[in-house]
């Protein structure tokens, strides 16, 4: 009897156990969603901590607002597009590729590969020295896979690559800071504006190419915002105030021929691998009307100095504002923690004019149904 008994209890645990880990095992197979993250400064979450670079943003007063008040190398006064993202998705944020935290268990959560600087030119951001370009993080992601492989095998890290979320930001730092970054520019030579913009298109489509090749296929594009509308044009090239024309013309040459490139990739790839964010219209909406989003201005960054502290960096040297939450710019370049939430609940929820074919929500109900 009592044999019997334990006997029939340990086959009884014997099933739990072996249910647990199957469960486990599947667990740790369809988890989160992985989050690969590729880009310049406005989705760099401190891969530039790591290198030798004047683009950096791990001195006071940035991450001031950051749940640790320290800097982190996000050029934010708290979190960045990315984070949101992820506490909005309920995933772990991701961590910088170069972190040596980032190993075992934590690459599962996905990756950032982003770097503050870069562009869709090899040439963009040469001025701040050792940055990793578009190349270059292509290329780590393959070393990701090549890594993630070693730990859960190559069928499962496909798997895991092809079910991610993949955010890319890219084109801003080819105008700032490359064709308008100096009077006469090398580019603003050899190219008129509308030549330059279908020849960064042009090397975009391969960069696009190369990511899908890569396994992407859920990849949200962001187009730039209203660049002639930051604190740093206004201060350098507005007399009153005014959005400064010739960057606003680029951005309107720009986004529109991006939205056409990725819906041109989708019909090629019979899928809706690319998603366009207008990040150009969602940034409009608080520019041109502050107050209707609880901003005292879009125009002064909270932190900086000169006109609308829109000259030079943010250091612990700069003017800096008491509520952040007040200013649509935290930086003279970058929008504050407030901003970016703004910006992500319309990646999220947004309506067709903001998410082209599809908003996140809806990629996320879709994608949890396949
Ligand atoms: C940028 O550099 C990489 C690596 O050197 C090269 O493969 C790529 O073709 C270059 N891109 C452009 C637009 O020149
Ligand atoms: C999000 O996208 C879905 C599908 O396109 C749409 O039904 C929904 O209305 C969108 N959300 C908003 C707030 O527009």
């Amino acid at each position: 009897m009592t044999k019997m008994m334990s006997c029939s209890f340990s086959s009884f645990s014997f099933a739990i156990i072996l249910m647990l880990s199957l469960f486990s095992f599947s667990l740790h197979k369809v988890e989160a969603r992985a989050f690969f993250v590729f880009g310049d400064s406005l989705v760099d979450n401190g891969n530039n901590n790591y290198l030798i670079t004047s683009a950096r943003a791990d001195s006071p007063p940035y991450g001031i607002d950051y749940p640790s008040h320290r800097p982190t190398g996000r050029f934010s006064n708290g979190l960045n597009i990315p984070d949101i993202i992820s506490e909005q998705l309920g995933m772990e944020p991701t961590l910088p590729y170069l972190s040596p935290e980032l190993t075992g268990d934590k690459l599962l959560v996905g990756a950032n590969f982003a770097s503050a600087g870069v562009g869709i030119l090899n040439d963009t951001g040469i001025q701040f020295l050792n940055i990793i370009r578009i190349g270059k993080q292509l290329e780590y992601f393959e070393q990701y896979q090549r890594r993630v492989s070693g730990l859960i095998g190559a069928e499962q890290t496909q798997q895991l690559v092809n079910s991610a979320l993949v955010l890319i930001t890219l084109g801003g730092n080819d105008f700032v800071n490359n064709y308008y970054l100096v009077p006469f520019s090398a580019r603003s030579r050899q190219f008129a504006l509308p030549d330059y913009v279908r020849y960064l298109i042009y090397e975009y489509r391969k960069i696009l190419q190369k990511l899908y090749e890569l396994g992407a296929r859920r990849v949200l594009v962001t187009g730039t915002g209203p660049m002639g509308c930051v604190p740093a044009e206004l201060a350098q090239r507005s007399r009153t105030g005014e959005c400064a024309v010739e960057l606003q013309r680029a951005a309107s040459l720009f986004n529109p021929q991006l939205t056409q490139l990725l819906s041109d990739l989708n019909a090629q790839l019979a899928a809706d691998v690319f998603v366009a964010a207008n990040t150009y219209t969602m940034h409009m909406d608080f520019v041109s009307n502050p107050q209707a989003y609880g901003f005292v201005t879009s125009k002064i960054a909270c932190c900086g100095q000169g006109p609308y502290n829109g000259i030079g960096l943010c250091t612990p040297l700069s003017n800096l504002c008491p509520n952040r939450d007040l200013y649509a710019f935290w930086d003279p370049f970058h929008p504050s923690e407030k901003a970016n939430r703004i910006i992500v609940q319309q990646i999220l929820t947004g309506s067709s004019e903001y998410m082209n074919p599809m908003n996140l929500s809806s990629i996320m109900a879709l994608d949890s149904r396949t």
